[in-house]
């Protein structure tokens, strides 16, 4: 192995763009569906990795929302969590920021509580178990109405303290942030820190439109910023975080080929960019696979890995001692790894 793809594979990393409906792995499909009695268009495991030949956002969204039906209890949303947490860990991701979409269940009667326990009692688990640190941020779903994302903050804001964020996901184009103003204002005021999804599909307007509208503190892709060279010296400038997912982009086919993806340009532009997984079960890799995807298509050197790496521990919402103590157990790993 190339010492590049050994640092890949050894460095700490922080995840922050994984949406746990989205780490839902046809054979957990398979037998959830089993257990809850669930029927799924799918004779086999082999048939559902089939469909996921995606042409486009709207066709993956379409196979995920159906995909999610399976889950249904408590013990579903904590078995899922549990499975992409240990998956993880065993590629040395120590911290992850972890979406979830209320409404894609509530809107099937399964209550809010019950996803937001079944997920939490992994996440306790993990640190406990395995020492992680997670973040826990919920989306609304864009094509969804503004009132639906205000009922789904006002059914998050008693469990205020066990929610860090909210962010913005689904269907972009046609959604612009500008629709979610006001319910991002409320979720400020209650003290939620706040992403969203821009600049995936959407164009470059949408990321200047996450940023004015919406005060994000983060956006999540924000590719096509580069289309706009006013808006990417303003990103760079203020240090916006983008988290980007390079074999999501792949698949989805926001680039035709790896080799064209603009990580490396965004790097350039000096952009505080990272690499995330996004909905690894549906886009056939988790944090190392993307890594090394992205460096081999770009031919990244240690240097921009180690940049995707730190920057990813210092765009996370962990509090200012534990950030600085994970960039400091990252900064040991990089020094220790070049002796
Ligand atoms: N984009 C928008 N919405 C999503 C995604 C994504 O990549 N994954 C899950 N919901
Ligand atoms: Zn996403």
């Amino acid at each position: 192995m190339s010492d590049i793809a050994r640092f890949i594979e050894e460095m700490p990393k922080a995840e922050l763009h994984l949406h746990i409906e989205g780490s839902l792995e046809p054979e957990q499909m398979f037998a959830l569906a089993q257990r809850n009695e669930v029927d799924l268009p799918y004779d086999s495991v082999e048939a559902v990795r089939q469909a996921y030949d995606f042409s486009n956002l709207q066709d993956f969204l379409d196979i995920y929302y159906r995909g999610m039906s399976v889950l249904q209890t408590r013990a579903d949303f904590h078995d899922l969590t549990w499975a992409y947490l240990t998956r993880v860990h065993a590629q040395n991701v120590t911290h992850t920021e972890i979406f979830f979409d209320p409404q894609g269940h509530t809107e099937r009667g399964v209550a809010f509580e019950t996803v937001l326990d079944g997920i939490e009692e992994a996440l306790i688990r993990a640190r406990d178990e395995l020492g992680m640190t997670s973040r826990l941020i919920l989306c609304f779903l864009r094509h969804l109405s503004e009132d639906s994302a205000q009922e789904t903050l006002e059914e998050a804001l008693p469990h205020r303290a066990r929610i860090h964020g909210v962010g913005l996901d689904s269907s972009e184009v046609g959604h612009p942030p500008e629709k979610f103003a006001r319910v991002f204002a409320k979720a400020r005021e209650a003290g939620f820190r706040l992403v969203a999804h821009a600049g995936e599909e959407g164009p470059p307007a949408y990321v200047a439109g996450a940023l004015d509208a919406l005060a994000v503190e983060r956006i999540d892709h924000g590719v096509r910023a580069m289309e706009d060279s006013a808006l990417v010296a303003r990103l760079a400038t203020a240090k916006v975080p983008l988290t980007v997912c390079p074999l999501s982009n792949l698949k989805l086919c926001v680039v035709d080929d790896l080799a064209a993806h603009p990580l490396a340009r965004m790097l350039e532009a000096g952009l505080r960019a990272t690499v995330n997984s996004d909905d690894p079960a549906y886009f056939g890799g988790y944090m190392t696979e993307n890594f090394l995807a992205v460096q081999q298509a770009l031919d990244l050197d240690l240097e921009a890995i180690r940049t995707l790496g730190r920057n990813a521990f210092l765009a996370s919402f962990l509090d200012d001692g534990e950030k600085a103590d994970a960039v400091a157990r990252f900064d040991a790993f990089a020094e220790r790894f070049a002796q």
